[in-house]
């Protein structure tokens, strides 16, 4: 069987002397001995979606980590979401496979600037999509994910509401909850961003008998031409249950594993960036994270998550709101 090449954190470079096979076996072994669990979400790679403990979409993943009993959180995502699982979790110990995982929205809005944002918004319902980082959701009224945010913004009849940071889900919750009033931050994600209103109608014409299925990050030009907009876990849901064998799927790539293996037999048509040449389908911070580092954290458990105190519990708050409201 082939070895690895060289891999590892970027502060821990390493080679290491192990197949694949190897590997896997060893993730396995740590996994028990450090008595840890391995989330892991829709957009990582295949072999690691493969090993985890629980594979998800960002609300579940969270109601994981709030639920479990592990001594070591191993967040298979990126920052975000395993920055969320250790303001659940302080006591406990969160890593990651690689701490430079991060996210165009979360980088798109940066605290000090969301924070300064706000005060032309008084009286405003802070409500955060969860792609954001700990000290955003510090100032925060109630947090989100792509699964829950028109219920929660429903839930918020009569008050007036601030939404951030993706302008496209806010555009989709201002429709399906009839908020045109609401007032969003202008983020977006690189990877919904990038597909192409041209090419699609292209593909639908290519793929008559297909669906197409959208995640609310994309823009509109994509979700006009969905027969359902949802998260991670309810697209995969979609595509189980449909009566329809064909899928045009809008959204990361990564999800295509799962979905495939929930609906055996479905054709599922990823569906296309503007420019042909580039795999912008696929998201480059989800995509860090690789089997030798995964096995290198579990093992040194390095690098972790932490975050100060005193925004982990102001953080907290509206984390712990939307879990009651989901
Ligand atoms: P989900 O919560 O739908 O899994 O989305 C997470 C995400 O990062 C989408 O780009
Ligand atoms: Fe962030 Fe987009 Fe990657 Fe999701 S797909 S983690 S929103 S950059």
């Amino acid at each position: 069987m082939e070895k690895l090449p060289v891999v590892g954190n970027a502060s821990q470079p390493e080679e290491l002397d192990l197949t694949p096979d190897e590997l896997e076996a060893e993730i396995r072994r740590l996994k028990v001995e450090r008595n840890a669990v391995l989330l892991a979400h829709y957009y990582q790679e295949s072999e690691i979606q493969d090993l985890a403990d629980y594979v998800g979409d960002s609300l579940q993943l969270s109601q994981a980590a709030a639920k479990t009993e592990a001594d070591v959180i191993v967040f298979a995502g990126v920052h975000f979401m395993a920055e969320t699982a250790k303001i659940i979790n302080p006591n406990k110990i969160v890593v990651v496979p690689d701490l430079a995982a991060g996210c165009s929205l979360a980088d798109g809005c940066p605290a000090p600037v969301f924070q300064k944002w706000l005060e032309q918004y008084p009286g405003h319902t802070v409500v955060s999509y969860i792609n954001c980082s700990a000290d955003v959701k510090a100032l925060s009224d109630v947090i989100c994910t792509s699964s829950n945010a028109v219920k929660i913004v429903k839930a918020l009849e009569g008050q007036k509401v601030v939404f951030a940071p993706d302008r496209h889900l806010a555009a989709f919750v201002a429709k399906q909850a009839n908020r045109p009033d609401l007032v969003a931050w202008q983020g977006t994600c690189i990877v919904h961003e990038t597909f192409s209103e041209k090419r699609l109608l292209e593909l639908m014409a290519k793929h008559p008998e297909a669906e197409v299925i959208a995640h609310p990050e994309c823009h509109e030009g994509i979700l006009r031409h969905a027969v359902h907009v949802a998260s991670t876990s309810g697209l995969i849901d979609y595509a189980v249950k449909s009566p329809k064998t064909a899928f045009i799927v809008a959204t990361e790539a990564g999800i295509l594993h799962r979905m495939q293996q929930a609906a055996p037999g479905k054709t599922l048509i990823a569906a296309p960036p503007e420019d042909e040449s580039c795999s912008c389908n696929v998201c480059p911070h989800m995509k860090r994270n690789t089997l030798e580092k995964l096995y290198l954290c579990l093992r040194d458990l390095e690098p972790r998550v932490d975050v100060p105190e005193a925004v982990r519990v102001r953080a907290l708050a509206p984390i712990q709101r939307m879990l009651a409201m989901s």
